[in-house]
């Protein structure tokens, strides 16, 4: 293939390139019905059956709660169970099982010549796809993203009918799957010689500060009667301006694969701080004639993973101070929705957090935008099962058929996104503790090597000894550990040649707002009401306080950082009340469901992020406490913090390494409620007293207040806003405590779309336009409409002054 390579420099704007493949995304028209039919049934007959649906769809999340639809009676290994018990609200409590039908008439493209493909990014699950009755292909793994070439079914003289079977087996998760075509559908109109889907290979092998080398490997599959194709590649940087140009010639007979080389002057670098992307715009001309254009994102960033420096990114030394992520969305399911998505991860920037495990499987590819755009680094996640299943319908199932080629997809779709540091091949699958566990992993991480060598392997190990014994440890590139606080430093002694990090870590849990007394560092926590404490020492028996890993990751540079369990909570797994609880959803996130920060939040801000923070808690509203105790803690990156209670004092705190809870945190025992309020006051290096918090005691539930996140969102049904939903006393103040049951109505465009208070016990369904406070608190999430103009959401209360808000949409 004859390469030519120029360093052009020019203003021409990407924009202005033709785009010769024709995308529609099928978000709207589609029917679904939820019933095991036949294919002509779904075809032709049962019209008043069907509902109308806008994709990204999850049927479940709309659904009831009801905790019979997901009992699971087994032993989970994973907790310590010696024998099977009976789970409740396991995989969220919502009717994510079943069959479902899609059906959609596809009247677009009429263009004979062309070839149609239509384009999945991830149906939950066993998808089966007809066009005009006729199986055209499927996918039994509900995260991995398709394509299938409609083109020999495709009648070009009328109307098509695509139709998408699903099905979710009942226990074939750990947790909420969602259910569903819960991420876009695209179908996409080519000509007959084309870049291939997924087609394009963008590394950067060479970065000096004076220049960056960019290899762009493109597969061209040609249909048609082409003889020779020519490729033109231009890279764009930030600003639109074209830093460089290939062009290649062949002579071709079918398929065939290009590699261009290019250098780009001076480039900039991607970081978290300053995510800066480029775009390569490739074309393919045949016989004269532009045939197809893509455009791929990349970006220049150099990876060194040190077994006894740690991380280095650009060169530079670097703590992952990460998180770990499902792909549901709270109240929206697993729908995708990109401003849901942006608004996590807003929440998680401001917390200092700077990456994400996308835990336990292939991520929505809006995600890795965002973390491209807004500078994440991240860890994505094949498998949380391989040959040995979890789950009785576990991914088990499929692996011997489907692994390599989920692997490989994922790694074909993902592999130009520089957010994207690592590829983990499983979590904690059953395999460690099994005699083929290490060549099943050497099989998985084999494929990463050769089909990225840019990038480590890793997984994430909780049966670390057996792991290291079956040689799955010495297969991945990156070791894992998940909840090995106490046993890092001896590992890396053992085998000084593993390069180390906590896969997951901590398994805190709290509820917000809600605390416990005594405080008490617990490791088994219990409580009748089934919530956790806000003062953030709860934790399971296999995990720690955020506090124990902090110190483990700031007295060993050898580790790359932390993955915390987890960032968000999630539907499914109420660890600790997973049995005969009413509880459906986690209580792990460092932010609740509904995107409310719990107290954890500033506790791991004051660790990861360089902004001064001052935060104490608990609230002080405790009438049932009068004389007694009550804790008070401050997280804060300040030296030295005064607590006055009434305005008495109480002690001036500094950081303590030497106690378990005073490394990180400023905590006074002995505090005895009343009423009032308690002040902290921050101290500075010369111990001028520089910023304070004041919490009050609140008065009697008064008037409801409504703080939208936007005061303007986007016309069309994907635009979000999250409106804050609080009860005040009439002097403003938070009600900490109030339960009070709320009800919504939305006026002008838009719609309520969901009600969330975070309380995993609460079975209220999430698109019910009432809703209890929790903790005082609740959030609204609304839809914009097509039309422009305002909306006007309302919330009402007994014995309170309505709350509304209005916002434009535009
Ligand atoms: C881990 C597991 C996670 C989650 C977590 C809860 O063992 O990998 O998926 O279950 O425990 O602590």
């Amino acid at each position: 293939m004859g390469i030519k390579c120029l360093f052009i420099l020019s203003l021409l704007s990407m924009q202005a390139f033709p785009q010769s493949r024709k995308v529609e995304l099928l978000s709207d028209g589609w029917e679904f019905v939820k019933k095991d039919l036949s294919i002509d049934e779904a075809l032709v007959r049962g019209g008043e059956l069907w509902d109308s649906v806008r994709v990204p769809h999850d049927w479940a999340i709309v659904g009831s709660f009801d905790l019979n639809q997901d009992l699971q009676f087994d032993r989970i290994i994973e907790n310590g169970d010696t024998e099977a018990k009976l789970y409740t609200g396991r995989t969220g409590a919502l009717p994510s099982s079943g069959t479902g039908w899609y059906r959609r008439k596809l009247v677009s493209f009429k263009k004979p010549g062309k070839r149609i493909y239509v384009e999945f990014d991830g149906v939950m699950s066993n998808a089966q796809v007809f066009l005009n009755g006729t199986f055209v292909g499927g996918r039994p793994y509900g995260y991995s993203s398709f394509s299938l070439d409609l083109t020999p079914y495709y009648d070009f003289n009328r109307e098509n009918i695509l139709l998408v079977k699903v099905e979710n087996k009942p226990f074939m998760s750990r947790f909420y799957t969602g259910a569903g075509i819960y991420r876009p559908v695209r179908l996409v109109e080519l000509d007959e010689v084309h870049v291939a889907h997924w087609g394009t290979c963008v590394t950067t092998p060479e970065i000096t500060s004076k220049h960056g080398r960019v290899e762009v490997g493109t597969t061209v599959e040609n249909h048609g009667k082409a003889k020779s194709i020519r490729l033109e590649t231009d890279l764009y940087d930030p600003q639109g301006i074209r830093v460089a140009h290939a062009v290649s010639n062949g002579k071709v007979d079918g398929d065939a694969d290009f590699k261009q080389s290019c250098k780009v002057v001076r480039p900039l670098l991607w970081s978290p701080r300053n995510p800066v992307l480029y775009t390569a715009i490739t074309r393919v001309y045949a016989d004269g004639l532009l045939r197809d254009s893509v455009s791929t994102r990349f970006g220049f960033r150099t990876l060194d993973f040190d077994k006894d420096k740690g991380f280095f990114l650009n060169g530079e030394s670097l703590k992952l101070k990460g998180v770990c992520l499902h792909h549901d969305l709270g109240p929206l399911g697993a729908a995708v929705n990109k401003r849901a998505i942006e608004r996590q991860l807003e929440m998680l920037k401001d917390m200092g957090c700077n990456a994400i495990r996308t835990s336990h499987n292939p991520p929505a590819v809006e995600l890795l935008d965002l973390c491209d755009e807004m500078g994440f680094m991240v860890q994505v996640e094949a498998f949380d099962e391989w040959r040995n299943g979890k789950c009785k319908n576990g991914y088990h199932r499929f692996f011997d058929e489907w692994a390599e080629r989920d692997l490989v997809d994922l790694i074909h779709r993902d592999r130009n996104h520089p957010c994207v540091i690592m590829w983990s091949i499983g979590n904690e699958v059953r395999e460690q503790d099994m005699g083929n566990g290490g060549e099943t992993a050497r099989f998985l991480a084999d494929i990463v090597r050769r089909e990225d060598p840019t990038r480590p392997s890793t997984a994430g190990f909780n049966n670390h000894w057996k792991a290291i014994e079956n040689g799955l440890a010495d297969a991945v590139d990156l070791v894992g550990f998940n909840y090995k606080h106490f046993d890092y430093a001896k590992q890396h002694d053992e085998h000084p040649d593993y390069i180390l990090y906590g896969s997951e870590t901590s398994s805190a849990v709290s509820s917000r707002g809600v605390y416990k007394f005594p405080m008490k560092d617990n490791w088994t926590p219990w409580y009748h009401d089934y919530q956790v404490s806000g003062y953030d020492m709860d934790y399971v028996p296999w995990g720690s306080a955020p506090d124990t890993e902090f110190a483990q990751q700031d007295d060993h540079e050898f580790l790359l950082g932390e993955f915390v369990w987890t960032g968000f909570d999630y539907l499914g797994e109420p660890s600790p009340y997973g049995e005969g609880a009413p509880s459906r959803s986690s209580y792990f996130g460092i932010i609740d469901l509904a995107g409310l920060k719990k107290d954890r939040f500033y506790l791991y801000k004051s660790v990861w992020s360089d902004e001064p923070v001052l935060h104490v808690s608990p609230h002080w509203t405790w009438p049932d406490r009068m004389g007694m105790p009550v804790p008070v803690q401050c997280y804060t990156n300040y030296p030295k913090v005064e607590l006055f209670v009434n305005g008495v004092g109480h002690g001036i705190r500094t950081k303590d390494a030497s106690g378990k809870f005073t490394r990180y945190r400023m905590v006074w025992e002995d505090v005895k409620y009343e009423p009032g309020e308690i002040k902290v006051v921050a101290y500075d290096e010369s111990g001028e007293p520089c910023e304070e918090r004041v919490v009050r005691t609140a008065g009697e539930p008064c008037r409801i207040r409504l703080t939208a996140d936007r005061s303007r969102i986007k016309a069309g049904a994907d635009d979000l806003a999250f409106i804050t939903v609080e009860v005040l006393d009439k002097e403003g103040n938070l009600c900490p405590r109030d339960a009070s049951m709320l009800f919504f109505r939305v006026e002008g465009g838009g719609r309520l779309r969901a009600l969330c208070n975070g309380d995993a016990t609460d079975l209220t369904s999430f698109s019910s336009n009432y809703m209890r406070t929790f903790g005082g608190k609740l959030v609204a999430v609304v839809e914009s409409g097509t039309e422009l103009g305002e909306v006007k959401v309302i919330a009402t209360g007994e014995r309170l002054k309505s709350g509304t808000v209005t916002l434009k949409i535009e």
